[in-house]
């Protein structure tokens, strides 16, 4: 166990290689030297360059989930879209729950009708959706103050859920939301699906429409049921599936040492990892316990690393979104 715990621990120290890392890759194929990653992560201008250092590629869809409510997926889904669009990413951010939390992350974008449940009911009426009414419901967010990124939202509202449940009458209804991205899917280099906190529609659509998942849990012993419970359910639809929905990495957000709960269940957490999931420890990501931080980020509408008064502490806690954003990016070379 203490092994485990001085293992979890180094997290952010490989965190930190592997931001530099990526940085330095970056850095060499644009031919900049001597900007340290994180002046290079913050200058205007050299984000949006990084796209055209990596040639583009095939469109991946990520899911964010844990059936456990409030554990910080829909701020995990946020950022690391942010973190991508930073990147220079064509991302785009579908909102599968119906509370629309990430649809209303981003201020200054105004919905009107553009909502996902709209393709939703088209679908219902004709068996199919055309690109072009897909992409008319599409709205782009503009980061104007800091000019370095944009990316694109899905927006969901209340009704979503009750249009889920009409959907249920149609012909296999699981598979709808993967053949609406597939028509959309040349347009963008991430799809991040956010999802609700229950077993459903709505996550059986996104998890069959998904690439990779994320799973995202609090270190405490009722999120990690709930990570569990979400490990069997995709392994109940792997077995019907020819394409197998893999699990990419465990987020285990607000995590904060001081607590030996917390720290049991990391260990447990590092254990579902390595052992249930065969995966290696670098696919675990520790995000800080930060509430006010993100209590304020969220109450302004904005990501994380944009809220710029804590500009340090805001540092600390959207790293691990960076590194996983920029471990996908480097695993397309
Ligand atoms: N790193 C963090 N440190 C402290 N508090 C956090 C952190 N990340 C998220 N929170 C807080 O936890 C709460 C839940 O976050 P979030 O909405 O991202 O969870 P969720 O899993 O999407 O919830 P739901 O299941 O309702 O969709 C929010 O109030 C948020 O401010
Ligand atoms: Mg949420």
């Amino acid at each position: 166990m203490y092994y485990y715990r001085w293992r979890a621990s180094k997290r952010y120290y490989t965190t930190q290689l592997l931001i530099e890392y990526a940085y330095q890759n970056i850095i060499n194929k644009l031919n900049l030297s001597n900007v340290s990653y994180k002046e290079a992560f913050l200058q205007k201008g050299l984000t949006s360059n990084i796209h055209k250092a990596f040639d583009s590629h095939k469109c991946k869809v990520v899911t964010v989930t844990n059936q456990k409510g409030g554990v910080g997926k829909t701020t995990n889904a946020v950022n690391i879209s942010v973190a991508l669009a930073k990147l220079g990413q064509r991302v785009l951010i579908v909102d599968m729950d119906s509370q629309a939390q990430s649809s209303r992350y981003f201020k200054k974008v105004s919905y009107k009708n553009n909502y996902i449940l709209s393709i939703f009911e088209k679908y219902k009426i004709n068996n199919s959706v055309d690109k072009e009414y897909i992409k008319s419901k599409i709205v782009t967010f503009n980061d104007f103050e800091n000019e370095s990124y944009s990316l694109d939202i899905l927006p969901s509202e209340i009704k979503l859920a009750k249009m889920l449940e009409l959907m249920r009458m149609s012909n296999r209804p699981d598979t709808i939301l993967s053949k609406i991205l597939n028509q959309i899917e040349d347009e963008y280099d991430y799809i991040i699906i956010d999802t609700p906190p229950y077993s459903g529609l709505s996550l059986e659509m996104s998890l069959i429409a998904t690439d990779k998942v994320v799973l995202v849990s609090e270190a405490d012993e009722f999120s990690v049921e709930g990570l569990e419970v979400t490990i069997q359910e995709i392994n109940e639809l792997n077995r019907n599936l020819e394409k197998k929905i893999k699990i990419d990495a465990v987020f285990v957000n607000a995590f904060s040492k001081q607590h030996n709960y917390a720290n049991d269940a990391l260990d447990e957490i590092m254990d579902i990892v390595l052992d249930k999931l065969k995966l290696d420890e670098e696919a675990l990501f520790i995000v800080k316990h930060s509430p006010s931080l993100v209590r304020s980020s969220q109450a302004n509408q904005q990501a994380i690393i944009d809220y710029k008064v804590k500009v340090k502490e805001a540092l600390t806690v959207f790293e691990p979104m960076l590194a996983y954003a920029i471990k996908l990016i480097l695993e397309q070379k």
